[in-house]
């Protein structure tokens, strides 16, 4: 089960930024997973389930009635999930380790979704029509894709926050092999041979001196530190490392500016 084509690893630094992305994504994914019908009692497919946010929030909205199964082909970040899951006492959720390309089920799914996968996929088109012969027949493929080229900027402009999106962008664009993925979803569906899907875009924005912003993007700079290394750009000698988190902080603070983080674009449609 290849995990090279994967950018971003599975340290337990990254496996512990993917649970604190999960905590400001998770709002726009349940309107997702409402829009698509989720439900009570529901079947529902998680493909490349991570750390198991997505498994866990599905399974609160299905309720014991239902079932969700999430699929990884990482068995380190499988372990992670399982613990969690079984911390939170949500018996209805089960993992398997596979590929989503080698997955197969004995009875296809109400609703299969997947958060964060397509952008990491070298033939996104193949996985979504792999996702759709999971799907019943009536029932819906839901995905909530991040739009990477968009993590940027503040207003007041704040440079070390516009720098710091800058190196971001810069490692991701050339290590994501889908890197544009989410302005793609319509095209994608299409090319699959699926219905055009319904479409929304969010967007995260903060400021104030909660705002879990900070953290996320300078806990993104260290995952992608390699990758710029190897890129010789040298994020320390533009950007001290150490105490990112809270520099960025004070300076949007003092600066009283507004900051974005990347817009999230949701697709679902019924099949
Ligand atoms: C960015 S993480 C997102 C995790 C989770 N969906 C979330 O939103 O928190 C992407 C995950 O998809 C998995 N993945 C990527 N491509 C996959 C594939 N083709 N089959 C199975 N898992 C895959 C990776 O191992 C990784 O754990």
């Amino acid at each position: 089960m290849g995990e090279t084509t994967y950018a971003l690893g599975h340290s337990s630094a990254e496996i512990e930024r993917l649970k604190n992305q999960a905590a400001m994504l998770r709002p726009i994914t349940e309107r997702l997973l409402r829009s698509a019908g989720i439900d009570a009692g529901v079947r529902v497919l998680d493909l490349g389930c991570g750390a198991g946010d997505v498994s866990m929030l599905a399974a609160e909205l299905v309720g014991p009635a239902g079932i969700v199964v999430g699929i990884d082909r990482s068995q380190e970040v499988l372990n992670v999930a399982r613990k969690r899951t079984q911390e939170a006492r949500l018996r209805q959720i089960s993992f398997v380790h596979a590929s989503v390309e080698e997955f197969s089920a004995g009875e296809p799914f109400d609703l299969v979704i997947g958060r964060y996968i397509l952008v990491h996929q070298p033939e996104p088109v193949a996985l979504l029509r792999k996702a759709a012969h999971l799907v019943r027949p009536g029932g819906a493929l839901a995905f909530h894709e991040v739009r990477m080229g968009s993590i940027t900027k503040s207003f007041p402009y704040v440079p070390l926050w516009d720098l710091t999106t800058d190196l971001v962008r810069i490692a991701l664009q050339s290590s994501v092999p889908n890197y544009d993925g989410a302005d793609r979803l319509g095209g994608h569906f299409s090319e699959a041979g699926l219905p055009y899907p319904h479409l929304f875009c969010e967007e995260l924005v903060g400021g104030s001196a909660d705002s879990p912003l900070y953290g996320s993007l300078a806990e993104l700079l260290q995952t992608l530190k390699p990758q710029l290394e190897r890129m010789r750009i040298m994020p320390a000698e533009t950007i001290a490392m150490d105490g990112l988190e809270s520099r960025l902080r004070d300076a949007v603070i003092k600066a009283r500016s507004q900051i974005y983080g990347p817009a999230q674009v949701c697709a679902w449609a019924r099949l």
